[in-house]
């Protein structure tokens, strides 16, 4: 995978964290999967539309360690993570304690603060450091029925320690839900490993895949415990049964699929991820902690992210003091595309970019700085 299977802008573009860019590929293979069969056959096209969302399923699951039954896909992480506590029945006949973070970002918390009858959620505060075991073993107890992990922290650029986090919930009886958006397709994940009961995330960042492609990964040992209550056909064990008076879940997480499917999302991200799975997320990964190497060397003081490849993400945030409009200035008249939220500017070397790109940041930057 290089730069030139991507379609860059003509700015140095670091903003992974937001949109990953288009593969070149993209485009004919969208076409291929999606159109074609809509124009050509002489039939409806679903075969063809659904063997490219079992596809992304697939992808998923040799990307992050578990099997394509597994996964359902979910427009955003929002509807997945709605649609998982609201199966879950323990969680609507009594009152629930969650923990989270005040760094998750915001629609996770509005979620789980709307999607259950009765909720009390204990907030790990923001002057916690997220990527330290320490913290969440002082915050997690028995008394919390779930527990909420972000992989990563987009506003911070720390990386919770997951495993750990998950070994030590469960070994309290705590539920575990983790937030993937941030670090699948840049940080190694491995599902089967981890063992958390849900993982939700989507395709728009690092994966490349463009937004719409959300998926909810549900732990396969507690299937039939989650009877969701958004539902629709393709929910259904068998979908073309069409017995109004019976509805039997879907035995796999696609219990949790509902009605008529979106499909052209789940294709134009299917193709990505697996061109991300065939590459392997170390060799990403790798190529992104040299580039952030180069960051933490040039900005050291300026640095608010951490500073060590098993703490941090993919992304370095600089904080460069009262400059910092200035240099969120510089940096746009420069033409290096990045952006600022509450602790400063936001630096997400992809595998697309390169060290001269990384430099000329590092150059403006320095300039308000010293
Ligand atoms: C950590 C994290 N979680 C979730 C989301 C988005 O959630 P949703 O797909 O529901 O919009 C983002 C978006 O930037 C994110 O950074």
């Amino acid at each position: 995978m290089k730069a030139s299977d991507f379609h860059l802008p003509t700015q140095d573009y670091l903003l992974s964290h937001s949109v990953g860019r288009m593969m070149k590929t993209a485009q004919r293979d969208f076409d291929n999967q999606f159109m074609a069969p809509w124009q050509q056959l002489n039939q409806e096209p679903w075969a063809q539309w659904l063997e490219g969302v079992e596809r992304f399923r697939t992808a998923l699951a040799n990307l992050l360690g578990s099997q394509a039954s597994h996964f359902c896909p979910q427009t955003n992480l929002s509807s997945g993570l709605t649609k998982w506590l609201m199966s879950l029945p323990q969680c609507h006949q009594r009152r629930v304690k969650v923990l989270l973070s005040e760094h998750d970002f915001p629609s996770m918390g509005f979620v789980l603060q709307r999607a259950m009858s009765e909720v009390e959620l204990t907030f790990i505060p923001d002057t916690e450091d997220m990527s330290c075991f320490d913290t969440w073993q002082r915050y997690v107890t028995a008394e919390h029925d779930l527990v909420f992990i972000s992989h990563v922290y987009s506003n911070t650029g720390q990386q919770a320690p997951v495993q750990p986090i998950i070994e030590h919930a469960k070994r309290l009886g705590c539920r575990v839900v983790v937030d993937i958006a941030q670090a699948a397709g840049i940080l190694p994940i491995d599902l089967h490993q981890w063992q958390a009961d849900c993982v939700v995330g989507s395709s728009v960042k690092w994966l490349c895949g463009g937004p719409g492609a959300g998926f909810l990964w549900v732990n396969p040992e507690h299937i039939t415990q989650y009877q969701p209550k958004d539902v629709g056909w393709f929910s259904h064990q068998d979908p073309f049964e069409f017995d109004i008076h019976h509805f039997a879940p879907h035995d796999s997480a696609l219990r949790f699929w509902g009605g008529t499917p979106s499909v052209a999302p789940y294709i134009l991200a299917g193709h990505s991820i697996g061109a991300f799975a065939q590459v392997g997320i170390e060799e990403v990964r790798a190529h992104n902690i040299k580039l952030l190497e180069e960051i933490w060397q040039g900005l050291t003081p300026w640095c608010v992210s951490p500073r060590k490849p098993e703490h941090c993400s993919g992304t370095a945030i600089i904080n460069p003091g009262e400059q910092l409009p200035a240099c969120i200035q510089a940096l746009q008249n420069a033409g290096i595309a990045v952006d600022a939220r509450k602790y400063g500017i936001r630096v997400s070397p992809h595998i697309y970019n390169d060290r001269a790109q990384i430099l000329r940041f590092i150059d403006v930057v320095q300039r308000f700085v010293d």
